[in-house]
């Protein structure tokens, strides 16, 4: 459970954090995201356990990533640490998952068919909106992991300031919180939470964080 909480946590923060790069939207609605979709249940407990115990038992690096959580109230970038932390973890996500293979990230389309199916116990509504974020979010990542690749064929993935651990890479993360922005901005109305807050902020999402993969370094 508390592990669970970090997890979400720290998707928490990168929201805030594109709140806070957010230009026209002056006023952000202050409520957790994910109390107002059940988005985070396509991850199961038992695999966010898992991949938390496997980044290190009861570390020094997770209460570093959680003591941040709680404290951030600045919007400064994740240190180096957190970062590390979160792409270990959400690497590790995606492996357990199967809906994803290896490094590479690419999508098993059945697998994906089959692990929502079970995660999201048969939500019919909720199921074909999380699966098209996943086709949407995985073309997007395919794309950009091309083009760093064409602008760097020499170094692998050290783009991102992370160390070559080969367990641990950002592009994990950035298909995850792509998924989890695109799910809740579409979360459908049967499963939304129905208050006038969560109809707000969920509105503000759409209106202004703007898609994973539109914003970083692709402005040129
Ligand atoms: C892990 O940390 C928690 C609290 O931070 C503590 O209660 C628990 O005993 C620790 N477990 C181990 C195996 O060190
Ligand atoms: C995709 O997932 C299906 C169902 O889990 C599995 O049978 C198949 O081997 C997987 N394909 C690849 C390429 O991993
Ligand atoms: C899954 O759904 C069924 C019926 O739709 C329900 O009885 C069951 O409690 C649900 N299980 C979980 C873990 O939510
Ligand atoms: C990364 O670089 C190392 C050597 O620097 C090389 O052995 C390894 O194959 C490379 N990995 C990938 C995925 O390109
Ligand atoms: C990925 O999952 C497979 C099988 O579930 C496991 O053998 C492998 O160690 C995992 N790799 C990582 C990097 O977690």
């Amino acid at each position: 459970m508390v592990n669970e909480l970090r997890i979400i946590k720290i998707l928490t923060i990168i929201m805030q954090i594109y709140v806070v790069a957010g230009i026209d939207c002056k006023t952000p609605v202050k409520v957790d995201p994910f109390s107002c979709c059940p988005v985070q249940e396509m991850i199961s407990k038992e695999i966010v356990d898992k991949c938390t115990g496997n980044s290190k038992k009861n570390s020094t690096m997770a209460t570093s990533v959680d003591s941040k959580a709680s404290t951030t109230s600045t919007p400064t970038d994740p240190k180096p640490n957190g970062a590390l932390m979160h792409s270990c973890i959400n690497t590790c996500v995606l492996n357990e998952t199967g809906v994803t293979t290896g490094m590479d990230f690419k999508l098993n389309e059945t697998r994906l068919t089959e692990y929502l199916k079970l995660a999201l116990n048969g939500s019919t509504d909720l199921i074909p909106v999380v699966e098209n974020s996943f086709k949407t979010c995985s073309s997007e990542l395919q794309k950009k992991m091309q083009d760093k690749m064409k602008n760097s064929p020499s170094t692998n993935m050290s783009q991102d300031g992370m160390m070559h651990n080969t367990n641990c890479s950002p592009f994990a993360s950035h298909l995850l919180e792509c998924v989890f922005l695109k799910s809740l901005k579409n979360c459908p109305k049967s499963v939304q939470t129905n208050t006038n807050i969560c109809n707000e902020k969920i509105d503000y999402m759409k209106e202004c964080i703007p898609d994973t993969f539109d914003n970083k370094e692709n402005s040129s």
